[in-house]
Protein backbone atom coordinates (compact mmCIF):
# COMPACT_ATOMS: atom_id res chain seq x y z
CA UNK A 1 0.00 0.00 0.00
CA UNK A 2 2.91 2.10 -0.31
CA UNK A 3 2.27 5.66 -1.81
CA UNK A 4 -1.62 4.93 -1.48
CA UNK A 5 -3.53 7.56 0.19
CA UNK A 6 -6.40 6.24 2.41
CA UNK A 7 -9.00 8.14 4.15
CA UNK A 8 -10.75 6.47 7.29
CA UNK A 9 -13.95 8.07 9.20
CA UNK A 10 -14.45 7.54 12.77
CA UNK A 11 -10.57 6.17 13.18
CA UNK A 12 -9.94 7.42 17.08
CA UNK A 13 -11.82 3.97 18.43
CA UNK A 14 -13.19 0.60 17.39
CA UNK A 15 -13.02 -0.35 13.99
CA UNK A 16 -11.98 2.25 12.73
CA UNK A 17 -9.24 2.98 14.61
CA UNK A 18 -7.72 -1.01 13.94
CA UNK A 19 -8.22 -0.21 9.93
CA UNK A 20 -6.53 2.86 10.38
CA UNK A 21 -3.49 0.95 11.91
CA UNK A 22 -3.44 -2.09 9.84
CA UNK A 23 -3.60 0.17 6.33
CA UNK A 24 -0.94 2.19 8.45
CA UNK A 25 1.58 -1.12 8.94
CA UNK A 26 1.11 -1.77 4.90
CA UNK A 27 2.70 1.81 4.30
CA UNK A 28 -0.28 3.22 2.75
CA UNK A 29 -0.74 7.42 3.94
CA UNK A 30 -3.51 6.93 6.13
CA UNK A 31 -5.97 9.72 7.30
CA UNK A 32 -7.97 9.63 10.49
CA UNK A 33 -11.18 11.50 10.33
CA UNK A 34 -12.19 11.42 13.65
CA UNK A 35 -14.73 14.65 15.48
CA UNK A 36 -12.10 15.57 18.50
CA UNK A 37 -8.59 16.86 17.45
CA UNK A 38 -7.36 15.30 20.61
CA UNK A 39 -8.31 11.70 20.52
CA UNK A 40 -7.21 12.32 16.47
CA UNK A 41 -4.27 13.25 17.28
CA UNK A 42 -3.63 10.53 19.93
CA UNK A 43 -4.58 7.88 17.96
CA UNK A 44 -1.58 9.46 14.80
CA UNK A 45 1.00 9.23 17.75
CA UNK A 46 -0.01 5.89 18.78
CA UNK A 47 -0.09 4.59 15.02
CA UNK A 48 2.98 5.81 14.50
CA UNK A 49 4.73 4.59 17.78
CA UNK A 50 3.27 1.16 17.09
CA UNK A 51 4.11 0.99 12.88
CA UNK A 52 6.78 3.06 12.50
CA UNK A 53 4.78 4.90 9.58
CA UNK A 54 4.77 8.71 9.74
CA UNK A 55 2.25 9.59 7.10
CA UNK A 56 -0.28 9.51 9.34
CA UNK A 57 -2.93 12.81 8.99
CA UNK A 58 -5.98 14.02 11.24
CA UNK A 59 -9.19 15.72 9.95
CA UNK A 60 -11.42 16.97 12.41
CA UNK A 61 -15.19 16.84 11.46
CA UNK A 62 -18.51 16.06 12.83
CA UNK A 63 -20.47 14.29 10.21
CA UNK A 64 -23.79 15.32 11.68
CA UNK A 65 -23.06 18.45 9.62
CA UNK A 66 -23.41 18.96 5.80
CA UNK A 67 -21.27 21.48 6.00
CA UNK A 68 -18.74 19.85 8.16
CA UNK A 69 -19.10 16.60 5.60
CA UNK A 70 -17.82 19.26 2.70
CA UNK A 71 -15.55 20.80 4.73
CA UNK A 72 -13.38 17.22 5.14
CA UNK A 73 -14.29 16.91 1.79
CA UNK A 74 -12.14 19.95 0.59
CA UNK A 75 -9.64 19.50 3.55
CA UNK A 76 -8.86 15.95 1.97
CA UNK A 77 -8.34 17.21 -1.89
CA UNK A 78 -6.31 20.48 -1.06
CA UNK A 79 -3.91 18.01 0.36
CA UNK A 80 -3.90 15.55 -2.05
CA UNK A 81 -4.15 15.14 -5.46
CA UNK A 82 -4.99 11.65 -5.44
CA UNK A 83 -6.74 9.34 -2.71
CA UNK A 84 -7.15 5.32 -3.42
CA UNK A 85 -9.19 4.54 -0.28
CA UNK A 86 -12.31 5.93 1.21
CA UNK A 87 -13.91 4.15 4.48
CA UNK A 88 -17.18 5.01 5.69
CA UNK A 89 -16.80 3.23 8.93
CA UNK A 90 -18.29 6.39 11.59
CA UNK A 91 -21.16 5.59 12.87
CA UNK A 92 -23.63 5.74 15.84
CA UNK A 93 -26.58 4.73 17.58
CA UNK A 94 -29.59 7.48 19.57
CA UNK A 95 -31.22 6.00 22.02
CA UNK A 96 -33.63 9.80 21.99
CA UNK A 97 -34.87 11.46 18.62
CA UNK A 98 -32.78 14.27 17.82
CA UNK A 99 -32.18 16.09 14.88
CA UNK A 100 -28.75 18.04 13.21
CA UNK A 101 -28.32 21.38 12.14
CA UNK A 102 -29.60 20.34 9.27
CA UNK A 103 -32.60 19.11 10.76
CA UNK A 104 -32.11 15.85 9.91
CA UNK A 105 -32.39 12.59 12.19
CA UNK A 106 -29.31 12.15 13.65
CA UNK A 107 -28.86 8.37 12.76
CA UNK A 108 -29.63 9.03 9.47
CA UNK A 109 -27.71 11.53 9.05
CA UNK A 110 -24.31 10.53 10.34
CA UNK A 111 -24.79 6.77 9.09
CA UNK A 112 -26.06 7.50 5.54
CA UNK A 113 -26.29 11.06 4.13
CA UNK A 114 -22.46 11.79 5.36
CA UNK A 115 -21.28 8.97 3.84
CA UNK A 116 -23.44 9.71 0.63
CA UNK A 117 -22.17 13.21 0.38
CA UNK A 118 -18.70 12.73 1.07
CA UNK A 119 -18.11 10.03 -1.11
CA UNK A 120 -19.81 11.96 -4.23
CA UNK A 121 -17.70 15.06 -3.31
CA UNK A 122 -14.64 12.99 -3.43
CA UNK A 123 -15.66 10.59 -6.64
CA UNK A 124 -13.46 13.01 -8.68
CA UNK A 125 -10.26 12.54 -7.39
CA UNK A 126 -11.26 8.81 -6.33
CA UNK A 127 -11.64 8.41 -10.23
CA UNK A 128 -8.33 10.20 -11.34
CA UNK A 129 -6.51 7.81 -8.85
CA UNK A 130 -8.02 4.67 -10.43
CA UNK A 131 -7.45 1.82 -9.58
CA UNK A 132 -9.34 3.27 -6.55
CA UNK A 133 -11.90 1.57 -3.65
CA UNK A 134 -14.27 2.64 -1.89
CA UNK A 135 -15.79 0.52 1.67
CA UNK A 136 -18.17 0.80 3.55
CA UNK A 137 -19.42 -0.53 7.07
CA UNK A 138 -23.00 -1.45 6.65
CA UNK A 139 -24.35 -4.45 9.20
CA UNK A 140 -26.17 -7.60 9.29
CA UNK A 141 -29.12 -6.00 10.85
CA UNK A 142 -29.93 -4.17 7.67
CA UNK A 143 -32.05 -7.31 7.45
CA UNK A 144 -34.09 -5.69 9.47
CA UNK A 145 -33.99 -2.21 8.18
CA UNK A 146 -37.10 -0.45 5.80
CA UNK A 147 -36.59 2.69 3.89
CA UNK A 148 -39.46 5.00 5.49
CA UNK A 149 -40.09 7.19 2.67
CA UNK A 150 -43.04 8.67 4.82
CA UNK A 151 -41.31 8.93 8.11
CA UNK A 152 -37.35 9.26 6.68
CA UNK A 153 -36.64 11.38 9.89
CA UNK A 154 -38.55 9.37 12.54
CA UNK A 155 -40.77 12.41 13.21
CA UNK A 156 -43.97 10.63 13.81
CA UNK A 157 -42.54 7.36 14.79
CA UNK A 158 -38.73 7.07 16.35
CA UNK A 159 -37.16 4.01 17.84
CA UNK A 160 -33.29 3.49 17.94
CA UNK A 161 -33.13 0.65 16.04
CA UNK A 162 -35.45 1.45 13.53
CA UNK A 163 -33.13 4.42 12.96
CA UNK A 164 -30.33 2.12 12.89
CA UNK A 165 -31.56 -0.71 10.78
CA UNK A 166 -32.65 1.41 8.19
CA UNK A 167 -29.61 3.68 8.04
CA UNK A 168 -27.54 0.36 7.48
CA UNK A 169 -30.41 -0.89 4.76
CA UNK A 170 -28.93 2.40 2.80
CA UNK A 171 -25.14 1.74 3.51
CA UNK A 172 -26.06 -1.20 1.59
CA UNK A 173 -28.42 0.50 -1.43
CA UNK A 174 -25.59 2.92 -1.67
CA UNK A 175 -23.41 0.51 -2.09
CA UNK A 176 -24.53 -0.89 -4.80
CA UNK A 177 -26.31 1.73 -6.70
CA UNK A 178 -22.93 3.56 -6.76
CA UNK A 179 -21.29 0.08 -7.76
CA UNK A 180 -23.54 0.46 -11.04
CA UNK A 181 -22.72 4.17 -11.62
CA UNK A 182 -18.98 3.40 -11.12
CA UNK A 183 -19.17 0.42 -13.72
CA UNK A 184 -15.56 1.35 -16.09
CA UNK A 185 -14.43 4.10 -14.14
CA UNK A 186 -11.86 1.89 -12.29
CA UNK A 187 -13.33 2.94 -9.09
CA UNK A 188 -14.81 -0.16 -7.05
CA UNK A 189 -16.72 -0.02 -4.02
CA UNK A 190 -18.39 -2.73 -1.87
CA UNK A 191 -19.55 -3.24 1.88
CA UNK A 192 -19.39 -5.88 4.91
CA UNK A 193 -20.74 -6.48 8.12
CA UNK A 194 -17.85 -6.45 10.74
CA UNK A 195 -19.08 -9.30 12.98
CA UNK A 196 -20.38 -8.02 16.67
CA UNK A 197 -17.61 -6.47 17.50
CA UNK A 198 -16.37 -5.12 21.05
CA UNK A 199 -16.54 -1.18 20.80
CA UNK A 200 -17.93 1.45 22.55
CA UNK A 201 -20.81 1.28 19.89
CA UNK A 202 -23.33 -0.18 22.45
CA UNK A 203 -23.25 2.80 24.45
CA UNK A 204 -26.71 3.82 23.51
CA UNK A 205 -27.91 0.95 24.75
CA UNK A 206 -29.50 0.51 27.93
CA UNK A 207 -31.88 -2.34 29.95
CA UNK A 208 -31.68 -6.05 28.51
CA UNK A 209 -30.12 -4.69 25.23
CA UNK A 210 -27.19 -3.53 27.25
CA UNK A 211 -26.52 -5.74 29.78
CA UNK A 212 -26.21 -7.88 27.22
CA UNK A 213 -24.13 -5.92 24.35
CA UNK A 214 -22.19 -4.16 26.90
CA UNK A 215 -21.57 -7.25 29.03
CA UNK A 216 -23.37 -10.75 28.74
CA UNK A 217 -21.65 -11.05 25.06
CA UNK A 218 -18.17 -9.66 25.62
CA UNK A 219 -16.63 -12.89 25.77
CA UNK A 220 -17.92 -14.19 22.27
CA UNK A 221 -17.68 -10.83 20.33
CA UNK A 222 -15.01 -10.06 18.57
CA UNK A 223 -11.71 -7.41 18.91
CA UNK A 224 -12.14 -4.54 17.03
CA UNK A 225 -8.90 -5.92 14.88
CA UNK A 226 -10.61 -9.26 14.20
CA UNK A 227 -13.87 -6.16 12.89
CA UNK A 228 -10.96 -4.49 11.06
CA UNK A 229 -9.92 -7.62 9.10
CA UNK A 230 -12.54 -7.74 6.05
CA UNK A 231 -12.41 -4.14 5.90
CA UNK A 232 -8.51 -3.55 5.70
CA UNK A 233 -9.27 -6.86 3.55
CA UNK A 234 -11.73 -5.02 0.88
CA UNK A 235 -9.46 -1.72 0.91
CA UNK A 236 -6.07 -3.41 0.19
CA UNK A 237 -5.81 -7.12 -0.94
CA UNK A 238 -5.25 -8.00 -4.67
CA UNK A 239 -7.89 -11.11 -4.36
CA UNK A 240 -10.82 -8.33 -4.14
CA UNK A 241 -8.99 -6.00 -6.73
CA UNK A 242 -11.82 -5.17 -9.80
CA UNK A 243 -14.70 -6.47 -7.54
CA UNK A 244 -17.31 -4.48 -6.78
CA UNK A 245 -20.95 -4.26 -5.65
CA UNK A 246 -20.76 -6.87 -3.13
CA UNK A 247 -21.75 -7.34 0.35
CA UNK A 248 -18.79 -9.10 2.60
CA UNK A 249 -18.62 -11.00 5.75
CA UNK A 250 -15.59 -13.07 6.80
CA UNK A 251 -13.76 -11.68 3.82
CA UNK A 252 -16.59 -13.77 1.94
CA UNK A 253 -19.27 -12.60 -0.76
CA UNK A 254 -22.85 -13.26 0.73
CA UNK A 255 -25.83 -12.39 -0.42
CA UNK A 256 -27.78 -9.38 1.72
CA UNK A 257 -31.68 -8.92 1.86
CA UNK A 258 -33.87 -9.31 -0.56
CA UNK A 259 -34.18 -5.36 0.02
CA UNK A 260 -30.85 -4.38 -0.27
CA UNK A 261 -31.07 -5.87 -3.60
CA UNK A 262 -33.79 -3.73 -4.84
CA UNK A 263 -32.74 -1.46 -7.31
CA UNK A 264 -35.50 0.72 -7.93
CA UNK A 265 -35.68 0.80 -3.81
CA UNK A 266 -32.05 2.23 -4.57
CA UNK A 267 -32.02 4.61 -7.28
CA UNK A 268 -35.05 5.86 -5.31
CA UNK A 269 -32.85 6.57 -2.41
CA UNK A 270 -30.10 7.88 -4.18
CA UNK A 271 -32.51 11.17 -5.72
CA UNK A 272 -33.63 11.24 -1.96
CA UNK A 273 -30.59 11.81 -0.39
CA UNK A 274 -29.31 13.35 -3.71
CA UNK A 275 -31.82 16.23 -2.56
CA UNK A 276 -31.21 15.89 0.63
CA UNK A 277 -27.21 16.81 0.93
CA UNK A 278 -28.08 19.45 -1.83
CA UNK A 279 -25.75 17.17 -3.86
CA UNK A 280 -26.16 19.72 -6.89
CA UNK A 281 -25.16 22.59 -5.29
N1 LIG B 1 -19.51 -2.91 16.86
C1 LIG B 1 -20.26 -3.75 16.18
O1 LIG B 1 -20.61 -4.85 16.67
C2 LIG B 1 -20.71 -3.40 14.78
C3 LIG B 1 -21.47 -4.37 14.09
C4 LIG B 1 -21.90 -4.08 12.79
C5 LIG B 1 -21.55 -2.87 12.21
N2 LIG B 1 -20.80 -1.96 12.91
C6 LIG B 1 -20.47 -0.69 12.24
O2 LIG B 1 -19.09 -0.45 12.36
C7 LIG B 1 -18.82 0.94 12.31
C8 LIG B 1 -17.86 1.31 13.42
O3 LIG B 1 -18.41 0.93 14.64
P1 LIG B 1 -17.54 0.62 15.96
O4 LIG B 1 -18.11 -0.62 16.54
O5 LIG B 1 -16.10 0.72 15.70
O6 LIG B 1 -18.07 1.82 16.88
P2 LIG B 1 -17.35 2.93 17.79
O7 LIG B 1 -16.23 2.32 18.59
O8 LIG B 1 -18.47 3.57 18.50
O9 LIG B 1 -16.70 3.93 16.73
C9 LIG B 1 -17.50 4.76 15.94
C10 LIG B 1 -16.65 5.84 15.33
O10 LIG B 1 -17.53 6.72 14.59
C11 LIG B 1 -17.31 8.05 15.05
N3 LIG B 1 -18.49 8.89 14.99
C12 LIG B 1 -19.71 8.68 15.54
N4 LIG B 1 -20.50 9.72 15.32
C13 LIG B 1 -19.78 10.65 14.64
C14 LIG B 1 -20.04 11.95 14.14
N5 LIG B 1 -21.21 12.57 14.32
N6 LIG B 1 -19.06 12.60 13.47
C15 LIG B 1 -17.87 12.02 13.30
N7 LIG B 1 -17.55 10.79 13.75
C16 LIG B 1 -18.50 10.11 14.42
C17 LIG B 1 -16.87 7.89 16.51
O11 LIG B 1 -16.27 9.09 16.97
P3 LIG B 1 -16.33 9.49 18.55
O12 LIG B 1 -15.24 8.69 19.21
O13 LIG B 1 -16.07 10.94 18.56
O14 LIG B 1 -17.70 9.12 19.04
C18 LIG B 1 -15.93 6.70 16.37
O15 LIG B 1 -14.70 7.11 15.88
C19 LIG B 1 -20.19 1.64 12.39
O16 LIG B 1 -20.55 2.09 11.10
C20 LIG B 1 -21.13 0.53 12.85
O17 LIG B 1 -22.44 0.72 12.34
C21 LIG B 1 -20.38 -2.20 14.18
Amino acid sequence: MKEKVCLITGANRGIGKATALGLALKGATVIIHCRNRQLGENTREEIITGTGNTAIEVIVADLASLEAVRQVAGEVTRRHTALHVLVNNAGLTKRRHTLTEDSFETTLAVNHLAPFLLTNLLLDTLKSSAPARIVNVASMVHRWGKINFDDLMGQRNYSMDRAYNQSKLANILFTYELARRLQGSGVTVNCLEPGMVVSDFGREYTGFKGLMTNKLWRPFMHSPEKGADTVIYLASSPEVEGVTGKYFTKRRVVRSSRASNDAILASRLWEVSEGLTRLAS
